[in-house]
Formats: structure tokens, sequence, C-alpha cells
């Protein structure tokens, strides 16, 4: 760890105390140790619904059933109930690990806390998908924000004011292409295991799409010596849903390949699908290559697993092992950084994380300022919400 150091300073905006700590960009040319990393296991399931309340419920759970031949992903776009941009906190996820957690304690006096002190890391899935793949990340940093609660580590993405206002003010043409993705969902999805004609659509449309809607599950899993519960969006199961994740499917778009520049691009693609998938235990990972204008082309089908090796030794080649290495290192900083026995347990101290590609990593705490605009006047302590704070801690 380097600390200090007046450039490091700069690239902390007001909000942060020193010192900083860094962790290098990891080579992705040397070769990687092999990082052990536990097949996913589910713990729960839960479903938002249209009005984007949390239940314990399948009800938002949809089957795969191939999608028609030539589908138009513009259907239903003027439709598209659209969840608004937001921050995404963590308290969904919370409140699953709180569910566990008690369902423990149910079976036997303190073994829920017992269970909860034993897991290093609780994270959604697309931050953990984040930190993987930055490796190979050479365009889009990120931002996150991390609390050590017992010895578990709490991590949720910090959008600034001004990216969050990007994301809403969407351009148009953007709008249509991430449409795209959910039609295709639709197209591809049904909430019954067979097909269902609905009245007033076309054949093998699935519903308009409402974004609110999401199923999740929960997962626990290691990484190393770290035991993580991950929680993410899972887009369908094949026929059934029988509680393990052997029958569950993500499906992706991506624009037709016409050339050798396209397959790369679609190759780099594959390292996001890749991590997505795999740390939810996904098996499958169904895409549609649609034409620019919306159309649907042809579906091609992934093993997860067999990812990797579809990518090695070609130009835009990519090795997970290189991703769980790094991973891994990341993961001991942040112990290292952020478990300070001698913390003042009533007050939140949250550490910001800064990830800039081909640099690294950067943490540092948080002062007032900063504490104050994460809290957003929310009853929080820290990000994490009071209610949760003070279960776990009572
Ligand atoms: P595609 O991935 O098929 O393009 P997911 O694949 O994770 O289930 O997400 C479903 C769809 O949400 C995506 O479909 C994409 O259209 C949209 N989406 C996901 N992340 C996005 C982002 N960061 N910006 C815009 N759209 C996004
Ligand atoms: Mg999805
Ligand atoms: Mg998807």
């Amino acid at each position: 760890l380097h600390e200090n150091g007046a450039k490091q300073r700069e690239i902390a905006n007001n909000y942060t105390e020193h010192p900083i700590h860094k962790l290098s960009y990891p080579s992705t040319s040397s070769p990687a140790r092999t990082v052990p990393f536990q097949q996913p296991s589910p713990l729960l399931t839960f479903s938002y619904t249209p009005a984007r309340e949390l239940e314990f419920t399948d009800s938002a759970l949809r089957y795969y059933i191939p999608p028609p031949n030539g589908a138009d992903l513009r259907y239903g776009y003027e439709r598209w109930v659209k969840r608004p941009e937001e921050k995404v906190r963590v308290d969904g996820l919370l409140r699953a690990v709180a569910k566990v957690r008690e369902r423990m304690e149910r079976s036997e006096a303190g073994s829920g806390r017992r269970w909860l002190e034993g897991v290093g890391l609780v994270s959604w899935r697309g931050v953990m998908t984040k930190i993987l793949t930055a490796p190979y990340e050479e365009r889009d940093g990120w931002e996150m924000n991390v609390m050590d609660i017992d010895g578990t580590l709490y991590l949720e993405e910090h959008l600034s004011d001004a990216k969050l206002r990007d994301k809403e003010d969407m351009a148009p043409h953007h709008r249509l292409q991430s449409y795209y993705g959910y039609s295709f969902e639709a197209w591809s999805t049904s909430s019954r295991p067979v097909r269902e004609r609905l009245a007033g659509h076309p054949e093998g449309w699935g519903g308009d799409v409402d974004t609110n809607v999401q199923w999740c599950c929960v997962v626990k899993t290691k990484l190393g010596d770290t035991r993580l519960v991950i929680g993410g969006e899972v887009d369908c199961a094949r026929e059934r849903f029988t509680g393990r994740t052997d029958d569950l499917v993500e499906l992706k778009t991506s624009m037709v390949i016409r050339g050798a520049q396209d397959e790369a691009r679609f190759e780099k693609k594959l390292l996001k699908f890749y991590f997505q998938s795999f740390l939810l235990g996904v098996p499958q990972i169904i895409v549609g290559f649609r034409t620019p204008a919306g159309q649907l082309s042809t579906l091609q089908s992934f093993k997860t697993m067999q990812i990797p090796r579809l990518v090695r030794g070609k130009r835009s080649a990519w090795d997970p092992m290189v991703c769980f290495d790094w991973a891994q290192n990341f993961v001991a900083f942040l112990k290292s950084v952020a478990n300070n026995p001698a913390a003042n347990a009533s007050k939140a101290r949250i550490w910001r994380v800064i990830f800039k590609p081909k640099d690294g990593i950067s943490v540092s705490l948080l002062n007032d300022a900063g504490v104050r605009e994460v809290e957003a006047g929310e009853e929080r302590v820290g990000f994490l919400p009071r209610w949760y704070f003070d279960e776990m801690s009572g």
C-alpha cells in the first residue's frame, strides 16, 4: 500500500479523508494463480411486483419459450413501463439476508448470527461483475461504497448525481436499444411454463414490458477463503424451477456479426455475459442476434462454463483466472483497509472505492459530508437501512 502522494489526493473528491490506499492494476499477461470459486447455491428467491414491492414469492419468475423467427423487438415500445433510474440500494438484498438469518435462528438459537459472521461479503451481482471484469475494462470507471460490519463487507455502487442524470437523460436511440433487450425477454418468456396466446398481441409475445418487475435469486458461494452472499436478477427458468440453479437461463441480445471486428467485439462482451451468469450459477445463456433496426435474426445458446474455452487464443482473449485472482486480491485489500477494530461502532464508516481503467483502485474513508451525501437524509447508517443495522447489532 502506498499512501498520501499529492497526485492521489487529487483523485479523491472533497468527500474523502486521507490517507488514500492504492491497489495497482493487474497484469493481464502474466499467468494467474488458480483461485477456487465454489459453485453458487441458492439461499432464496424473491420478486418485485409491478408496484416495486418486494415479496418472498416467485410471482415474477418467467419460463423460457423459444421466440418466433424474425420477431420485431420494437413491438410494445410505446407501452414500456420503465422503472426510473435511481441509486441502486442494497436494501432488497438485505431483506433476503435478514430472512435467511431468521430462518436459521428458528432452527437453532444463535445459528443465524454465526452464519452471518462467517459471511465475508454481501453485494448485488452487478457490483461483483464490475470487480471481476476490471482487469479487462479499458473504458468505464466505477465507484463504490463499502462498509464493514463485524467482519462482513457490504458493497454498493456509488453513482454521482451527475452520472444518474446522464442515465435518466438517455438519448432516444439508446433508450430504444435498451428496450430491445427487454423486448427479447418478452418474446422469449411466458409467465407459465407453456406458451400462452395473449389477446390483442401477436403470437409469441409474453406480455408488455414493465421493468419494475424482477425475479431475483440470492446465492451463497466462496471466492478463495471468503464466503460471499450475492443477489441478482435472473431472466427465466427452463420448464420448471425446483430451487436449484440448473434450470436457470440468462437472455441476451447482441448485434448480428458481420465480420472479424464484430466477432472480436462480441467475444469481449462474452466476458461480461460469463461473469454475470457464473456468479449466480446460471448454466445457460441464450443470445438473440438482432439487426440494427431491431429484428431478431438468429439464436445461439451458450453453456456458461464453456465460454472461456471459446475465447481462448483469440485476438480478444480473456482469462477468467486473471479475474478471480484480481478479485481475491481486491477483497483481501478491502478487508485490510476497511477492517479497523478501533472503529467507533455507533458511527458509520464508509469507504469510497474508485476504479480507474488502466490505473487501479483507490480507497479512502468518507468524511462527514460524504457520509451525509450517501445517507441522503434517509433512515440509514451509512448506506445500510437503519432497521438492518439495528437487527444485526441487536
Ligand atoms: P441485453 O443485455 O440483451 O442488451 P440483462 O441482460 O442483465 O438481463 O438486462 C436486460 C436488458 O436491460 C439488457 O438487454 C439491456 O437492454 C438493458 N440494460 C441492462 N443494463 C443496461 C445498462 N447499463 N444501460 C442500458 N440498458 C441496460
Ligand atoms: Mg435480466
Ligand atoms: Mg438478460
